[in-house]
């Protein structure tokens, strides 16, 4: 059977002619016998689309390694590093991820307690909750009647020393159905998003870049972000804006002589623009969270100078000022109508390319709702790639 796509359900609240060529369904192959040809054609609609799923997929850990790995195959080791996120305690991220023993490359996530797991004989998960991560919260009563919140939009990316995965792979082992919820934005624009239960949500770094005003796209093709050495235990102590896009500055980052011992040329420092390898179209690809100063280039020769950020190039290194001007960018593209919330189905596979959208975990669970996933993302074999010369020529 040849491969076939089908377009991806989108939910009422979505703007279908902004998802034209986001997300497909693929059908008519199975994603962990594929063959070489089988695999190029995937590779290509990955790319093309940023987003596959493939339903009713039984697929062990092996293979789901074994596929993620065929997108990247020097790489090896998990996108955070293997073994070395639970080992470092003071990280955000320590709670969310426990490693499948035999394949220590795929994490198990999820909610409640699991038993005799892939040679885990007993691995207790927690959905990851706004509540330890949002400066503000809602509110029990709220949270009672389904109102939850995005947590933390990103990438999946160390960002320091290890270069950001490309592809992370999603298989949904268990899923509870519960009712929908209701996303709150809380940031005084009254969005607010319906949601399946524990739904992941994807936005388009494409259209992240393709509906900023043309001032900010001259920038956004300009601009380098520099992020902080050990980003996530850097921002383990402060708390996120209401939407989960970035963190409030209060000043309560970690002092970097407080971090683990890190070095200047570990440091990751990214264009704000990633050229897709196969379409060539740019994605903002921006780990809010994460980033503490932003590089501009100059305008280019003839380009024009009126109503132009930056003209003349800068370096910012206010936080406060970083942070604004990057929520300034991304804010639009989480727009309700630009997400895309997937409705989980047990054995449902999604591909994403990590470094063509941003994603978020959403919703709250019962601690005895058992919600049980293995994720795959493996450090890449090498930087993302920004703008070239005619890009910028084109758009600053
Ligand atoms: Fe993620």
């Amino acid at each position: 059977m040849a491969i076939e796509t089908a377009s991806l359900p989108l939910p009422p609240s979505a703007d279908a002619s902004k998802f034209a060529e986001f997300g497909r369904e693929v059908k008519g192959v199975n994603p962990g016998t594929l063959t070489p040809e089988q695999f190029k054609e995937i590779e290509q609609l990955l790319y093309k689309h940023s987003a596959l799923l493939f339903r009713d997929v039984d697929l062990s850990p092996e293979q789901q390694y074994a596929l993620t790995k065929a997108f990247d195959p020097t790489s090896e080791s998990y996108g955070h590093g293997n073994n070395k996120t639970g080992e470092t305690k003071k990280s955000i991220l320590h709670p969310d991820l426990k490693t499948i023993p035999r394949v220590p490359q795929v994490q198990l996530i999820g909610n409640g307690t699991v038993y005799d797991h892939e040679g885990l004989a007993e691995a207790k998960l927690k959905h990851p909750s706004h509540k330890s991560f949002h400066k503000t919260r809602v509110s029990d009563e709220d949270e009672a009647k389904g109102v939850t919140r995005f947590y933390r939009w990103h990438i999946d990316a160390a960002l320091y020393d290890l270069s950001p995965p490309k592809v992370t792979t999603l298989y949904g082992l268990t899923v509870p159905r519960g009712d929908k919820q209701v996303c709150r934005y809380d940031d005084g624009t009254g969005d607010e998003l319906e949601v399946p239960l524990g739904t992941t949500v994807f936005v388009s770094g494409k259209t992240m870049f393709e509906i900023l005003p043309p001032e900010l796209k001259s920038l956004a093709v300009r601009s380098k972000v520099k992020y902080s050495p050990h980003p996530y235990v850097w921002m383990a102590p402060a708390h996120a804006k209401s939407t989960g896009l970035g963190i409030e500055t209060e000043g309560l980052e970690m002092p970097r002589d407080e971090l683990p011992p890190w070095e200047e040329s570990k440091i990751k420092v990214y264009p704000v623009l990633w050229k897709n390898p196969v379409t060539g179209g740019l994605h903002f690809q921006v780990h809010p969270c994460g980033v503490s100063e932003v590089f501009v280039d100059p305008l280019p020769e003839g380009a024009k100078r009126e109503g132009a950020l930056y003209p003349d190039g800068a370096h910012l290194t206010n936080l406060g000022e970083v942070r604004e001007l990057l929520y300034k960018m991304q804010r639009p593209a989480i727009a309700p109508n630009l997400v895309y919330p997937h409705d989980w189905h047990e054995k449902d596979l999604v591909l994403f390319h990590n470094r063509g959208v941003l994603h978020s975990v959403v919703g709250a669970f019962a601690p005895n709702q058992v919600r049980a996933f293995h994720q795959c993302n493996l450090a890449a074999s090498d930087d993302p790639v920004g703008p070239n010369a005619e890009d910028v020529k084109q758009w600053a």
